[in-house]
């Protein structure tokens, strides 16, 4: 019988990977560009860390996570989020002696227990950075103009939602009122809200529900509530991305699933994904640090679903070309021994090459080179080559064109010939 894999686990197949590297080496140029070294930290973690960290009223914590009691009765779970771990490993190996700020980024599998649909998964993967050791606004900023950058090279069309959760002073007040509002409108919200409202009533502003979303509208809204300091860090905010022509969506109701957040908030919001169409999430964190143990430091981070972001460049054309550089068609074992060299040489300077060879015909390999949708392919016959000659097919044309084939030239100029281009 066929074993099928877990139910919302999902193998990556070699046309979608080639995808997550599109994004992870546009991920990791961003990241070099803004300081950023990339930290690597386990898959399994203490209990303890992400029930401190995310929030015991949390979702995740309530009902999402992956846990289970090791053979030495100690409680482990697999890893929903990054933050936390990163976290645990700034504070076990003491990095704020190190360095007064750290920039630090990851990328990895996560595991959440929810159920699966469309762009939601149990395993799914995040690209994530931190910067810890500085709560000034120009830090937000800056995270936010980096993640602006990295969307505008994937050329991808996005909208920016940020809010200000204000801080330890001021949300507490804001906390009241709106339990106070869901009080009053106890009758129009659902049983989960009900509860919500008592261990944690941010979260009833974030409910998908009909009846809650329309029982909320007039709900108050943190920005009526923010402290003079969380107004002002968050004006300056503002003002650093309206100085660089960022547009960016200024939304009161935007809630956090996860509870360490305080001041700025945000997420980024794809169109044509469906309902689960937040691409990052992320905010800043400034007491996380100390709570888990270590010294007052503040923090602020992003993580941006891969899956999701995947789905965004599998619907651009232009990121689907797997297409090969040039496609060598030899004709006969001693064009294919030379092609064999030629190739070689080719893929050396960084060129896709495909070979196909092996003793099939004309048309059979010019079936294949329509399959991997190459533009050009060389034909080597055997005694054109012999005279310095061979033949370069235009495949969108279907014209073919006399080439002076000179193995001796260097690959990229043999290239330009290929693709009939003079430089
Ligand atoms: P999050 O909003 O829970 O934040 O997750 C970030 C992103 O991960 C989401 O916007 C979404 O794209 C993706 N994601 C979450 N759950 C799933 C799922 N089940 N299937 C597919 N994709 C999913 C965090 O995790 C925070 N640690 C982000 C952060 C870093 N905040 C500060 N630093």
């Amino acid at each position: 019988m066929k074993i099928a894999a877990v139910r919302g686990f999902r193998d990556i197949l070699p046309e979608e990977s080639a995808l997550w590297q599109v994004l992870e080496s546009h991920a990791r140029t961003s990241f070099a560009a803004y300081g950023f070294s990339e930290i690597i930290v386990p898959v399994l973690e203490k209990t303890e860390l992400f029930a401190r960290a995310i929030g015991e009223t949390t979702d995740i914590v309530e009902k999402e996570m992956y846990t289970f009691i090791d053979r030495d009765e100690s409680s482990l779970t697999l890893r929903p989020e990054g933050t936390a771990s990163v976290i645990r490993a700034y504070i076990e190996h003491s990095l704020n002696h190190k360095e007064p700020v750290s920039k630090l980024f990851y990328i990895g599998p996560m595991f959440r227990r929810e159920r699966p649909q469309k762009g939601r998964y149990r395993q799914f993967h995040q690209i994530g950075a931190e910067i810890l050791g500085r709560d000034d606004p120009l830090i937000d900023a800056e995270l936010l103009l980096m993640l602006n950058d990295l969307f505008q090279a994937l050329q991808l069309d996005v909208s920016v939602d940020v809010n200000s959760l204000g801080c330890s002073e001021c949300r507490p007040r804001f906390r009241e009122s709106l339990r106070a509002f869901g009080e009053s409108k106890l009758a129009q919200l659902c049983e989960n809200c009900h509860n919500r409202l008592h261990r944690n009533p941010l979260r009833i502003l974030d409910c998908k529900e009909p009846g809650c979303r329309q029982a909320t509208v007039d709900a108050p809204v943190i920005t009526d509530f923010l402290c003079d300091l969380c107004r002002q860090h968050f004006a300056k905010v503002q003002g650093y991305l309206q100085q660089e022509n960022i547009a960016i969506t200024v939304n009161p109701r935007l809630v956090r699933g996860l509870d360490y957040y305080c001041r700025t908030s945000f997420e980024i919001i794809a169109h044509g994904l469906g309902s689960q169409n937040a691409v990052c999430g992320g905010g800043r964190y400034d007491g996380l640090v100390e709570q888990l143990g270590g010294p007052a430091v503040p923090g602020i981070g992003f993580a941006i679903g891969v899956e999701r972001l995947v789905m965004l460049l599998q619907a651009q054309e232009r990121y689907l070309s797997n297409a090969p550089d040039v496609f060598i068609a030899p004709l006969g074992e001693a064009a294919e021994g030379r092609a064999f060299s030629l190739a070689r040489r080719m893929r050396q300077e960084g060129y896709r090459v495909e070979l196909e060879g092996g003793g099939r015909g004309l048309k059979a390999q010019m079936r294949r080179a329509d399959k991997l949708n190459a533009r050009h392919v060389l034909i080597l016959g055997e005694n054109e080559l012999n005279a310095g000659k061979g033949t370069v097919r235009d495949m969108q044309t279907k014209t073919d064109r006399p080439m002076a084939v000179d193995l001796t030239l260097p690959a990229p100029a043999m290239i330009n010939v290929i693709r009939n281009v003079n430089d």
